[in-house]
């Protein structure tokens, strides 16, 4: 059920933002308030009974459903951020993309160690960005609790990627 509505609400954009990459793009899901609401809730149902004391949204887009899952589990949410923008002392991770690579920063005293961390991103593509996100959690002492996504890309096996640390992978559409 939110499986097909969400389908059906996400536009695929040809050839962007490079030529053979078909951009999933999910603004309009962000217009449809009772959409929004259901995938939260589905996350809700599907992390019942996994120990989560804060949630770490992804920027940009990890934000989205991000605060508004941890504010309705009761949480605190922490801000998983690109390089340069958070004020506070950070711990950083470098990554290799496909071209070059790409860092992500944490502030040290985003969670206590030995916290249970819900990694939430709006997408799972190579899965190369919350395995970043995992590393770095694990070197400031977190338990990787599992992750949710709103959207996976099946074909790039990026769960394959990222079971080993924790099988707790919600993925809504696949
Ligand atoms: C996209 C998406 C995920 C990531 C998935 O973010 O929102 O964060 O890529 O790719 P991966 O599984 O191969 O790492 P993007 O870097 O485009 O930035 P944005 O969220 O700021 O739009
Ligand atoms: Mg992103």
């Amino acid at each position: 059920m939110i499986e097909q509505q969400i389908k059906a609400a996400i536009r695929d954009i040809p050839d962007f933002p490079k030529p053979g990459i078909i951009f999933k793009d999910i603004t309009p899901i962000l217009k449809d308030h009772n959409l929004c609401e259901g995938i939260v809730d589905a996350f809700i149902e599907q992390i019942k009974g996994i120990k989560v004391d804060a949630v770490a949204g992804i920027e940009s887009r990890g934000f989205l459903f991000g605060l508004t899952l941890a504010n309705k589990l009761g949480v605190p949410f922490v801000p998983v951020r690109k390089a340069g923008k958070l004020p506070y002392t950070i711990k950083q991770k470098v990554y290799e993309l496909e071209y070059g690579t790409a860092t992500i920063e944490l502030h040290t005293d985003a969670f206590e160690p030995g916290s249970h961390i819900l990694i939430h991103d709006d997408l799972l593509a190579t899965g190369g960005t919350v395995t970043a996100a995992s590393e770095l959690i694990q070197e400031m002492g977190g338990v990787v609790a599992g992750y949710t996504f709103v959207v996976g890309l099946g074909f790039l096996n990026g769960k394959e990627r990222i079971t080993p640390v924790s099988d707790n992978v919600i993925v809504l559409a696949e």
